[in-house]
């Protein structure tokens, strides 16, 4: 079976009657809002998600798992993809664009499940450039104080439309490449620390598991 798919079914199995559960962004959280959904139809469970971006807010809606906010509930679990995890459990997120909201719902769940494939694991984060939400008025500003903390920022470019990607708050991504990260609590600090930006795609200390999608199996890490 395709690693995604297994591991956004196992991700599922998580969930219990009940639940608030953020819902993450990507391929492979899609897998699991569509095997968590199968579940909410198949056991009848009681459960309500929150989206993390208008992909999954879409996804949810049209397979009727029927969704919340942060204002009302906050999540028992989070299941969410990522792009770069390292052996510490840190990780790059936002090959999507969609970080910012990630990091809200993900952060403020009680438990925080990562799921990926094997080839998201890495030995020391930084070969993914690092997604930083930045307001438009703030661009040029932003992008010269990457460039003195040693990172070479990259305007994300759409696809099917002219210029920037727009995010789903209306701000540009910069992505962001540096040579290495061998801090990464540090600089998913001093990356929020620079005015004009709203959130970086680093995310530290705050995952409970990862689960590890093969062909023929999945297993777990954790800290
Ligand atoms: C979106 C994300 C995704 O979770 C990340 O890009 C992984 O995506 P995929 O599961 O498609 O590989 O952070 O902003």
């Amino acid at each position: 079976m395709d690693p995604k798919k297994r591991v956004g079914i196992e991700a599922a199995l998580r969930v219990k009657d009940g639940m608030v559960v953020g819902l993450g962004t990507g391929s492979t959280t899609h897998h699991f809002i569509k095997s968590l959904a199968e579940r909410l139809k198949e056991e009848e469970l009681e459960v309500w998600g929150i989206p993390t971006s208008y992909q999954s807010y879409f996804l949810a809606v049209e397979l009727g798992i029927p969704v919340t906010t942060l204002d009302e509930h906050r999540p028992d679990l989070a299941v969410d993809g990522a792009d770069e995890v390292d052996p510490y459990l840190n990780l790059i997120k936002g090959g999507g664009a969609a970080h910012t909201r990630e990091k809200i719902v993900d952060y403020a769940a009680k438990t925080f499940l990562v799921i990926v494939d094997e080839s998201k694991l890495v030995e020391q984060l930084g070969e993914f450039p690092v997604p930083v939400e930045v307001l438009p008025g703030a661009l040029t500003m932003v992008k010269e104080r990457l460039g003195s903390m040693g990172g070479t920022p990259r305007l994300r470019m759409a696809h099917m439309k002219d210029g920037p990607v727009i995010s789903d708050n209306n701000n540009f991504i910069l992505d962001v490449q540096f040579d290495n990260i061998p801090h990464p609590v540090l600089l998913e600090k001093e990356l929020n620390n620079i005015p004009g930006v709203l959130e970086n795609g680093i995310f530290t200390g705050e995952v409970d598991e990862v689960l590890i999608g093969a062909v023929t199996q999945v297993r777990s890490l954790k800290p």
